[in-house]
């Protein structure tokens, strides 16, 4: 039959910036080299991503990334998109493990710091535990100036049978960003239960790809395609993704 492989558009998304990627080359356990961040760029593109911040993990011991191994990194991405001709607006900040090295930049003033636009700032919990004093680190943050974001809230499993933790966390004043990942299925039934049930609450406030290798893109893109994407799009049309740049 002719249609057996033949490929499905995807849907757009309905907002235009990517706030969480692991795009930049070779500083993380994102894209290795710059010609797969393009490859990586073109898939975001077929989305209707026309913005991106991007998002190389900083954690102690295994990236110690700084805005100069950041920058190199763009620059050599850069390289690539004007070689290829490819042209995306891109903006650099990161995704900061609240560990004992972010403690140390803050501790120094927190000069080293790459927030996204309008000092958001998107911070991790480890996989195996929350934050030290979660609390008081969020609540320390906003006393200067930086408005924290939780990357993927819904992956933390700890939190999965204490969903208190999450309206508390929430209205502390700490922002919650979802993965699509997650809403695709894609690293299980778990996190996707969660992370439905942050739509349903109003807890999403930010939805971001977080997208490091081609498998990634290839498990978005299907997404897109499914009808269960469309319904949600609309009840998540309120997400601030393109209003932090407004
Ligand atoms: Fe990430």
């Amino acid at each position: 039959m002719f249609w057996f492989g033949k490929k499905k558009t995807p849907e757009q998304l309905f907002y235009h910036t990517d706030l969480h990627s692991h795009l930049l080359p070779g500083i993380d356990d994102g894209s290795p080299d710059a010609a797969t961040s393009v490859e990586l760029l073109r898939y975001m593109q077929s989305w209707g991503v026309k913005r991106l911040c991007v998002t190389p993990h900083v954690v102690l011991g295994r990236f110690e990334n700084t805005p100069e191994s950041i920058g190199a990194a763009y620059r050599q991405l850069q390289q690539e998109m004007d070689r290829q001709g490819v042209e995306m607006e891109i903006h650099c900040s990161a995704e900061y493990r609240m560990d004992d090295n972010f403690h140390r930049i803050l501790d120094a003033g927190g000069s080293e710091l790459l927030p996204l636009p309008g000092n958001y700032l998107l911070v991790e919990n480890s996989f195996s535990q929350p934050a030290l004093d979660l609390d008081n680190l969020l609540f320390n943050l906003m006393l200067k100036g930086f408005q924290p974001i939780l990357a993927h809230p819904e992956r933390y499993h700890y939190y999965h049978s204490k969903k208190e933790s999450y309206q508390h966390l929430h209205n502390a004043g700490c922002l919650f960003q979802v993965n699509l990942l997650s809403l695709a299925g894609h690293y299980g039934k778990a996190p996707k239960e969660v992370a439905l049930w942050l739509c349903k609450n109003d807890m999403v406030d930010f939805l971001g790809s977080d997208l490091h290798h081609r498998d990634h893109a290839e498990a978005i893109t299907e997404w897109l395609c499914t009808k269960e994407y469309r319904q949600l799009a609309d009840r998540l049309e309120n997400i601030r993704n393109d209003k932090i740049f407004t």
